[in-house]
């Protein structure tokens, strides 16, 4: 290598390592704030009783009304080895669950009417 080349290397590395660097470490940020709990009252409830045993993307992925919430707890209980929560302490993390995390309306869009529906062709 010429000396001009390596002066060309040199520059070129010394001005793109500080945007790889920025590129790495946001990289870092989003993977480390996906599958966090929202932040409402009674997260930490959550975040201290329920991400033992797995990570709390496996709850922030779940949603469902109280009844829904209550039954993968007693799941969970009869069948993974989570323990008696009592009443009060159930009570609270069942509220978060059900308030941040809660039944959801129909997520897809309604079919187009049959009039609105192109055509199919070579049918
Ligand atoms: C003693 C261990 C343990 C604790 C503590 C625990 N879980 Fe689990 N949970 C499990 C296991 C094991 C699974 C199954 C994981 C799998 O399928 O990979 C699971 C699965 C789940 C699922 C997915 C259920 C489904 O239908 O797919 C949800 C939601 C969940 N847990 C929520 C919670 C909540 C909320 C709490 C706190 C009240 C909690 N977990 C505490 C062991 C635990």
């Amino acid at each position: 290598m010429t000396n001009r080349m390596k002066l060309i290397w040199l520059t070129f590395i010394t001005l793109s390592l500080p945007l790889l660097l920025t590129t790495a470490s946001s990289t870092a940020q989003e993977s480390s704030t996906a599958g966090e709990l929202v932040q409402e009252e009674g997260w930490q409830l959550v975040r201290d009783n329920c991400t033992e045993c797995h990570s709390s993307l496996i709850i922030v992925q779940n949603s469902g009304n109280r009844e829904v919430w209550k039954s993968r707890i007693e799941w969970m209980q009869s069948s993974q080895g989570l323990g008696d929560l009592g009443p009060e302490l159930e009570g609270s993390i069942l509220d978060y669950l059900t308030s941040n995390y809660g039944q959801k309306t129909a997520s897809r869009r309604q079919t187009l009417p049959t009039h609105l529906m192109p055509t199919t062709p070579n049918l």
